[in-house]
């Protein structure tokens, strides 16, 4: 699905920020990019949203070829992909509401979706009370999770996050995560970038290591033998193995179960999504009634 064949990306300045990276990523993954500042994680995602084109090498995602992309279709692929920028970029004379509304309405979502949709991914992010904020008015974390809510409002394919979880506490970055990972089962393919070696730790997943440019690993961790050689970015035991809390404290996968934290507290941020993530998907396809939000009341459907 996401094919980097050779590639490497040289700024204008001359700063060589990736070498030579061969990374395939298949449908339904979910995988972290991990590395230390500068290594080439945002440049690594910028690169496979087309926002960056590559020195050299080939990006292929599903049937485009990024290096032959003609610039007006990027806007057509980037419908495939739900993107949390590293700084947000959220509109700042937008309100939340119609930062979010407003990714809907480049991809031609109906109004009536957008009434239905828009509350319910604000709500799962927890900012039921923010939504006729500006961003200004907004904590980092809040923004972040406003950047968040855009990022799965049209429940795209591929969820790219550079560092979702950058400002918010770390009891807020777990639930993110979870929230990710459930997307995730539902065939979201997911990458995501981030500092949170402990966040990582937690989870089984596929994780990439960046150093200076280069892939140096990239494998499972899995409570086990890691194939991580650069200890200094995973906070490696002496014998290159990683405890695993998360699967001590809530058993192996089978997510279902899982409680979402550790306080085993309102379930509500995710419970919301596992659910609803396939009914709208029902409810695109069929059309069901709209239910009565603060916000559909005030337009209504009726001209
Ligand atoms: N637009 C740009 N022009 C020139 N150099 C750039 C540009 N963007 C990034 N770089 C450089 O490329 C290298 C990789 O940057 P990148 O933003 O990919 O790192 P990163 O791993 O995301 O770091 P961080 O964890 O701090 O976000 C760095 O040396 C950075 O200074
Ligand atoms: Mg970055």
């Amino acid at each position: 699905m996401i094919d980097f064949k050779n590639v490497s990306k040289v700024y204008d300045n001359g700063t060589r920020a990736l070498s030579n990276v061969n990374i395939h990523i298949d449908k339904g993954e979910f995988v972290f990019v991990v590395g230390a500042s500068g290594a080439g994680k945002s440049t690594f995602l910028k690169l496979m949203m087309r926002e960056e084109v590559p020195s050299s090498g080939t990006i292929r995602i599903k049937d485009y070829n990024l290096g032959e992309m003609k610039k007006r279709k990027i806007p057509y692929f980037r419908r495939n992909m739900g993107i949390v920028f590293q700084d947000f970029r959220l509109i700042p004379n937008m309100i939340v509401y119609d930062n979010i509304a407003f990714a809907m309405r480049v991809v031609g979502a109906k109004e009536k979706e957008i009434r239905k949709r828009v509350p319910y991914v604000i709500n799962i992010v927890g900012l039921p009370q923010k939504a006729h904020s500006y961003p200004s008015e907004l904590s980092g974390g809040e923004q972040q999770r406003v950047a968040l809510a855009r990022a799965l409002v049209n429940n795209a394919d591929i969820i790219i996050a550079d560092e979702p979880t950058g400002n918010v506490d770390p009891q807020m970055s777990l639930e993110i995560v979870e929230l990710l990972k459930r997307l995730n089962e539902t065939g979201t393919t997911v990458i995501m970038v981030t500092h949170a070696h402990d966040l990582v730790k937690k989870f089984d997943n596929r994780v990439i290591v960046l150093d200076s440019g280069e892939v140096v690993s990239d494998g499972l961790v899995d409570g086990g033998e890691i194939p991580i050689h650069s200890s200094s970015h995973l906070n490696l035991q002496p014998d290159g193995k990683i405890k695993n809390k998360f699967t001590k404290k809530f058993g192996k996968k089978n997510k279902a179960e899982e409680p979402a934290g550790e306080k085993g507290k309102d379930d509500s941020f995710l419970d919301a999504l596992v659910g609803d993530t396939d009914s709208y998907r029902v409810y695109l396809e069929e059309e069901k009634p709209e239910e009565v939000t603060a916000e559909n009341t005030e337009g209504g459907d009726s001209k």
